[in-house]
């Protein structure tokens, strides 16, 4: 068996290496000490706040280094490859951050409140810790136009296993019920709305929303027994709920 302990000098050169760069200490780079290729941070910046800066990068984009730094060896960047232009991430950056400037520079002081009482937009504000911001139902509806329904709700679990908690997806009762609402002006498509209908319910089964909803499409899609009977859940769920109420009389024989 090879000796797997790590010989004291390194060990000590580790630990100087990491207070050194304590946000990198998972292991992500060497910084160079002089930058030579900004063109929206100030050039003269402090190593540090520019540590800051990049850390806050990859926190709010949910990303390392390397999404937005190219590395030849496809690990972690060299101190000189930090400055190097190639990667489509950092181009885009570059872009965001003047947005950002221009939304807090300009648009915010725009609406004439108290700059000190004012709001600031940071790369969080919209990422959220990932590298795309778009709302879960966007995300899924591009898939489903795509891949179609298994799909579409494959990536919903997968999702919520993987996001769960965190502010990247709203995993609320709200985002299925509005993608069946696209999905259903297509009578061809109302059998998978029904199906994220049931999705959700799995998630939050005393949602008498989502009832009325799944009620409504069984109703479109002719099957009367079942909608009787999503209208009976939502009504025990919501008995205040009128409408739930109209709908059920309009469909009950009498
Ligand atoms: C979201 C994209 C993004 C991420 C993630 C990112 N950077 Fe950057 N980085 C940039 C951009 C854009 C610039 C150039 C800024 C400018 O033009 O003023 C830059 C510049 C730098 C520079 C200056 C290079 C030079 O000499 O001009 C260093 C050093 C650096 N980043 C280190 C890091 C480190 C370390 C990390 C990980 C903790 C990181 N970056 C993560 C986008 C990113
Ligand atoms: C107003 C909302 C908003 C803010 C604030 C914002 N972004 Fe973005 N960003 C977006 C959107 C939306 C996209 C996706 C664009 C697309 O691909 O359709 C995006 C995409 C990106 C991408 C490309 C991601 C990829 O891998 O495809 C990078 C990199 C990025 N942003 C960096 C930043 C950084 C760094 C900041 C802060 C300086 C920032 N963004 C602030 C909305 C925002």
């Amino acid at each position: 068996m090879p000796d797997s302990r790590i010989p004291v000098r390194a060990c000590l050169v580790l630990v100087a290496t990491c207070l050194a760069f304590v946000p990198l200490c998972a292991g992500e780079a060497q910084l160079p000490t002089r930058f030579t290729n900004l063109r929206v941070l100030p050039p003269d910046i402090a190593p540090d706040s520019l540590l800051s800066v990049m850390g806050g990068f990859t926190r709010a984009l949910g990303v390392r280094c390397i999404h937005c730094h190219v590395a030849a060896n496809g690990v972690r960047p060299s101190a000189e490859e930090f400055a190097l232009d190639g990667s489509e991430a950092k181009r885009v950056a570059r872009v965001m951050w003047q947005m950002v400037e221009a939304i807090n520079g300009q648009h915010l002081p725009a609406i004439g409140r108290p700059v000190a009482a004012l709001a600031r937009v940071t790369c969080a504000t919209c990422h959220r810790g990932i590298a795309r911001p778009i709302p879960l139902e966007e995300v899924l509806r591009v898939t489903y136009e795509r891949a179609g329904i298994d799909s579409t709700i494959a990536q919903y679990r997968g999702l919520r296993r993987e996001h769960f908690g965190a502010s990247a997806y709203d995993f609320s009762e709200l985002p299925l019920p509005t993608l069946a609402d696209r999905l259903a002006e297509h009578a061809a498509r109302r059998p998978d709305a029904a199906r994220l209908m049931r999705l959700n319910l799995e998630f939050y089964p005393a949602s008498w929303f989502t009832y009325q909803q799944l009620a409504q499409l069984e109703a479109a899609m002719g099957d009367t027994t079942a909608a009787i009977l999503s209208l009976e859940r939502g009504l025990a769920l919501n008995p205040q709920r009128a409408f739930l109420r109209e709908l059920l009389a309009r469909l009950k024989p009498r």
